[in-house]
């Protein structure tokens, strides 16, 4: 009966995990996947995430369905966290679903926006952008289209290029933004250029739809990794938004995000609400319980907040200092090349600038495994590899 089903292709990110675990070599190393490790090459568990552990231990909580809606001290802690104080979140008007992880989340506004948007179908995403976005958006039924984001060349932002793609999309299109720390690229707009983006995209009637996965991760401050969307929101444009909670609480494996839309009043939330329960209830009926508990309890317990604050410092501190031991290190193994884009990008990944055939090449031969449009995580990096990573790019790269 299944004859005719075709071999499918490995995930472009996934899939370099799935190889990287296959290879037997000592000295292999995985910046493929973007999940934090400590000095040692471990998952990390976060001190916060400890602590809120053995709270819930010890209250001895049962294991009952979530509502569809999901833990609602979880939503409204999250909501509080991504826009801030402010009258949207004061007015109830903030309609949220705790959702399996950012990809959950994404997916359930895809299908919102499938199911309700008035104007099109229409989702435009950064050039290049998650290797996820597009298969999300395509499998709810839109249509994907791309604006420029990047300037390989120049390895900044190719803003002009944004501008006016943006604003040669036909009105009312959906517009996928990455909050902060863009993944694969590591470049964000700065203040002054998400003003000119809101411009556009509220002069054309696009909607923002934000995906943040790395907030406190990029800068360290939970506040600046959140610039982009509470300014849309302080100029009362209306955004969609997905969060991940997987990189910045170390929750991968718990699936644990949330969607929000901002609506114009509570009723019109409710409203909202309903539907959105009414999408979760036919993907997956309920939310998983012990991801929700734990960002909660971190969120809404003052001393486990203060520690979480300290353990994105842990986080984003490693990775800067990872950034600049790979640029010293290229640098003393006499790389010709100018590799400051990798320090002056943020976030969990480098875009290297590697072509494809560099990157395979890494794999096979330096048992160096990342993904081929050449980003590599530098949380997979640490004091005692970096040194053979470096040599490993130089010798790649050398002409
Ligand atoms: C990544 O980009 O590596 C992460 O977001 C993990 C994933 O699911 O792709």
């Amino acid at each position: 009966i299944w004859t005719n089903v075709p071999q499918g292709p490995p995930d472009p990110i996934l899939g370099i995990s799935e190889a990287f675990k296959r290879d037997t070599n000592p000295r292999k190393v995985n910046l493929g996947v973007g999940a934090y490790r400590d000095d040692d090459g471990k998952p990390w568990i976060l001190p916060s995430v400890k602590k809120a552990k053995e709270i819930l231990i010890n209250a001895n909580l049962d294991h009952e369905y979530l509502p569809t809606e999901g833990l609602n001290t979880f939503r409204q802690a999250a909501a509080l966290l991504a826009y801030g104080n402010c009258p949207e979140v004061a007015e109830g008007r903030i309609a949220a679903l705790q959702a399996l992880s950012g990809t959950g989340a994404l997916r359930i506004g895809c299908a919102f926006i499938s199911r309700f948007y008035p104007h099109n179908k229409i989702i435009y995403v950064p050039k290049p952008t998650w290797g996820n976005h597009k298969n999300i958006a395509r499998d709810a039924g839109l249509e994907v289209r791309e604006y420029s984001y990047y300037c390989p060349t120049k390895k900044g932002l190719d803003f002009e290029r944004l501008l006016s793609e943006i604003d040669e999309a036909p009105r009312n299109s959906i517009i996928l933004l990455h909050a902060c720390a863009h993944n694969p690229t590591g470049q964000d707009p700065s203040h002054e250029q998400w003003a000119q983006i809101h411009e556009v995209i509220t002069r054309k009637q696009h909607l923002a739809f934000f995906d943040t996965a790395y907030q406190g991760f990029a800068s360290g401050s939970t506040d600046e990794d959140a610039y982009g969307l509470r300014y849309f929101v302080k100029e009362k444009s209306p955004v969609l938004l997905a969060q991940s909670f997987a990189k910045n609480f170390g929750l991968y494996g718990e699936r644990i995000g949330l969607f929000t839309a901002v609506t114009d009043s509570s009723a019109e939330t409710d409203r909202v609400v309903s539907q959105l329960k009414i999408l979760g209830r036919a993907m997956y009926s309920n939310p998983p319980l012990y991801g929700a508990r734990i960002v909660s309890t971190v969120l809404n317990t003052p001393e486990l907040y203060r520690q979480w604050q300290q353990d994105l410092v842990t986080m984003s501190g490693r990775i800067k200092a990872m950034r600049s031991a790979l640029v010293e290190k290229l640098k003393e193994k006499g790389s010709p090349h100018d590799w400051s884009h990798i320090t002056n990008q943020i976030g969990m990944f480098a875009f290297t600038g590697l072509n494809a055939e560099q990157s395979q090449t890494l794999m096979t031969r330096n048992h160096v495994y990342l993904t081929l449009d050449g980003r590599i995580s530098i949380a997979g990096l640490n004091t005692k590899n970096v040194e053979y990573v470096a040599d490993a790019i130089e010798t790649v790269t050398r002409n």
